[in-house]
């Protein structure tokens, strides 16, 4: 292995860290995937388990992996490695950092294609193609949008060249400074949302929807699906927050960075359901449209608004821009361990990643045209990348981690890094032994049908 001469990168402010694990937590997964997952799974129960998981088992494994991050100053591979190595324990567990980084470029490969859609609707607001257009309209130009593979290739090829653009600058340079104005703004947007669709008529439905705990059974596919979306709306098990912890300066405080990052992704997903939900149901769409569910709907809303035009443009500004701050945190683990471990450039491990990335990424494009019958048991390449990131590998990912973290490791080194008060720290073990692996545990066994509940 060579090593740098330089040292690490650090963060440059206060915030950066922040800053870049909110960038990194909210994006589509907020916005695009969060409502229509939640309508697919019929609403109330769907949030509520969700709502759990993050409690329950996102915030001590996001706690566990940025302790993990800092404490073995490394990319994913590098950094469990070295920490399990300081316990004297077996370097096998470094497969979990091998893991995690397949997973964010798993996961990258099919989100570029939807932030093209984020794009190419900016570009399609821009251009005033939605100018008296009904729902059965938006539905048609969702469709269109996807028809012609060069169309839709050209926007999943401009993710990809942005992202690595910019993870090829760096940490700080690329990734602080665009998060700083972007949250705020998507809070504001998504407020202006809300306020048009109390007045839609739909607002009331789509509380009850949302916000109904007693909405009926939720599916055992339904429960899977919530404990995946709350590692994938985390950034957990992908490698983004560890290798992002790795740079975090020594005083910082984990417990508290962790809890601000989970809330504020936290608040923009529940802003983002109260947003589009009214425009559903005052539009008499259906909750469960799938994947185009906010590109169906959204428009109609900002068509119908004063200053509309205005507002979806910066809308899909903003939706692009967070689209970008998590895909960059996607491959900013392959790209560091390339550039620790190769002797090779940054900027050259950003291409070299990229265009690897753009061959996956085209195949999950293709799933909307070309390649829509290219399916093994009734799942393309799109949903196949989806599928296996978000249901088994992160949680997977996860449950090695809190195991690791929680019975192998000898137990100062994380008491060390984490810094917390006796029974702060108790707690955290406490989620990390128990709370998270059966959580993890029995959701997984009741998806397998081992044990139902
Ligand atoms: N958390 C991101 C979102 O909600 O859009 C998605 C994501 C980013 C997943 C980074 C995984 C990752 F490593
Ligand atoms: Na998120």
């Amino acid at each position: 292995m060579t090593t740098n001469a330089q040292p690490r990168a650090q963060w440059l402010g206060r915030w950066g860290f922040v800053l870049a694990a909110t960038g990194s937590a909210v994006g589509l997964g907020n916005i695009w995937k969060f409502p229509y997952i939640t309508g697919e799974y019929g609403g109330g129960a769907f949030v509520l388990v969700y709502l759990a998981c993050i409690l329950a088992v996102g915030i001590p494994v996001m706690m566990t992996e940025i302790a993990f991050g800092r404490r073995g100053r490394g990319s994913p591979i590098d950094a469990v490695r070295r920490v399990v190595n300081e316990s004297g324990r077996a370097s096998a567990w470094s497969l979990l950092g091998w893991m995690a980084m397949l997973c964010g470029f798993m996961i990258l490969s099919f989100y570029a294609v939807v932030a093209g859609w984020s794009f190419a609707y900016l570009w399609k607001m821009l251009t005033g193609v939605f100018a008296g257009a009904g729902a059965d309209d938006m539905v048609g130009i969702f469709v269109a949008n996807n028809e012609n593979p060069l169309n839709l290739g050209f926007w999943s090829t401009l993710v990809v060249v942005a992202t690595m653009l910019i993870v090829g600058k760096g940490v700080q340079a690329g990734i602080e400074r665009s998060v700083s104005w972007m949250m705020p703004g998507m809070v504001v947007m998504l407020a202006i949302l809300i306020g048009y669709g109390v007045f839609s008529g739909g607002f009331g439905e789509a509380w009850r929807f949302l916000f109904s705990f007693n909405a009926g059974s939720l599916s055992s596919e339904g429960m899977l699906a919530a404990l995946g979306h709350a590692f994938f709306t985390l950034s957990l098990a992908s490698g983004a927050i560890l290798t992002y912890g790795s740079y975090l300066p020594a005083r910082a405080s984990i417990a508290r960075t962790t809890l601000t990052v989970a809330a504020a992704d936290t608040l923009v997903a529940l802003m983002a359901g109260l947003a589009i939900f009214p425009i559903i149901f005052a539009n008499g769409m259906s909750p469960a449209e799938g994947p185009g569910l906010i590109f169906m709907s959204l428009p109609l809303a900002f068509q119908a608004m004063p200053l509309g035009t205005l507002f979806g443009i910066l809308f899909f500004v903003m939706l692009s821009m967070a689209a970008l701050t998590s895909s960059i945190s996607m491959v900013e683990a392959t790209v560091s361990w390339l550039t620790d471990n190769k002797g090779i450039s940054r900027r050259a491990a950003a291409w070299g990643t990229g265009i690897v990335l753009w061959v996956v990424s085209t195949l999950a494009m293709l799933s909307f045209n070309l390649g829509a019958d290219w399916t093994l048991a009734g799942r393309n390449v799109f949903d196949w990348l989806d599928y296996l990131t978000a249901r088994w590998m992160m949680p997977l990912g996860g449950l090695g981690l809190v195991l690791l973290a929680g019975f192998v490791l000898k137990s100062e080194i994380l008491r060390d890094e984490l810094g917390l008060s006796p029974r702060a720290h108790a707690l955290w073990l406490f989620a990390v032994r128990y709370l998270a692996p059966l959580g993890i545990l029995v959701i997984f066994a009741d998806a397998l049908g081992v044990a139902r509940i």
